[in-house]
């Protein structure tokens, strides 16, 4: 009977709601991404997958938790290169490592960033504001989701590389540090672009520089990569992926894989993505095994990264 418990629950799952643990403030990039991608796999799947906010930390806290949850197919973890890469190098204490403590189950686009200003800031262009922080270091703040953040994480590369010093200021997630951005208590974040571009569409914020070249034009004509004349080589997007606490039923993994790869297969939710700035990857680059290996390489990415870039330590 034991022997055959296995077979049965991976038969039977999923046998009740599914819950996916964001570890930010609801409304921000990865929490709209997270819900955009569970609706889909949930129809999939024939079953809602619950979407949990589980803020704090630059993510670090609700990861913690989904380390610890019962590797059963019924709490996921939704990484993303701060929490699942860099964490390891920037906090002393962390509770969990990304790798050991989970597995990875399908990794989702990528999304490249924008660097924001309040639409009353003086700073048309990221030259203009690197060399008012360059006149006045540290007077300049920088909003961002917590230590370890991709908006902490791609503002700290970006001090690193234009040789300035700015003032960071730690929100429960990029959705509460926007409001204040829009709001002109902070002057500049990085925010990814599916939460960026309505925020500058909808003129409530500019749009200075992105971080990628392609596909981003469309989505914000006239806006400069800095890789083209300011920070040359400066790329950067935020990915992210579903991880399992470790251990859980290899069946439940690939029912997930394979219902993602099947919402994919919706050109118009792919081509939506796109018109977010959204890079979608390669399918192969999705699979549970490609994105386990991308991870552990990105943890050995992030120790060289952030000595180099001499990143916050907790
Ligand atoms: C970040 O790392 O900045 C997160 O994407 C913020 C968020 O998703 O709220």
């Amino acid at each position: 009977l034991l022997c055959a418990a296995p077979f049965v629950h991976a038969q039977a799952w999923p046998a009740k709601p599914v819950t996916w643990i964001v570890p930010f403030a609801a409304g921000g990039p990865t929490d709209a991404m997270a819900r955009d991608i569970a609706d889909k796999v949930g129809r999939q799947i024939g079953q809602a997958i619950v979407i949990e906010n589980a803020a704090g930390a630059g993510g670090t806290i609700g990861a913690g938790k989904a380390a610890k949850a019962a590797p059963d197919g019924y709490t996921f973890l939704v990484g993303h290169m701060g929490y699942m890469g860099a964490a390891p190098s920037l906090y002393k204490k962390l509770g969990y490592d990304p790798v050991k403590d989970f597995d990875a189950v399908f990794r989702f686009p990528d999304t490249p960033l924008v660097l924001l200003v309040p639409k009353s800031s003086p700073y048309k262009s990221a030259d203009a504001l690197i060399a008012a922080a360059k006149a006045a270091p540290n007077k300049i703040n920088f909003g961002n989701a917590g230590v370890g953040s991709t908006s902490h994480l791609i503002a700290a590369l970006f001090e690193s590389r234009a040789g300035i010093q700015v003032t960071s200021v730690s929100y429960k997630g990029a959705a509460p540090a926007m409001n204040d951005l829009v709001g002109g208590q902070v002057d500049a974040m990085f925010d990814q672009s599916n939460t960026a571009l309505p925020q500058v569409t909808g003129g409530r914020v500019n749009a200075i520089a992105l971080t990628s070249l392609t596909p981003m034009s469309q989505q914000y004509p006239g806006v400069p990569a800095l890789a083209e004349k300011t920070l040359p080589g400066f790329e950067a997007a935020t990915w992210y992926g579903l991880y399992a606490p470790k251990g859980v039923p290899k069946d439940v993994v690939g029912k997930l894989h394979q219902a993602y790869l099947k919402a994919l297969a919706d050109k118009e939710w792919t081509h939506r993505m796109a018109a977010q700035g959204i890079h979608l990857l390669p399918d192969a680059q999705y699979a549970p095994e490609s994105f386990a290996r991308h991870t552990a390489a990105e943890v050995e990415k992030w120790r060289k990264v952030a000595t180099d870039a001499k990143i916050q330590i907790d």
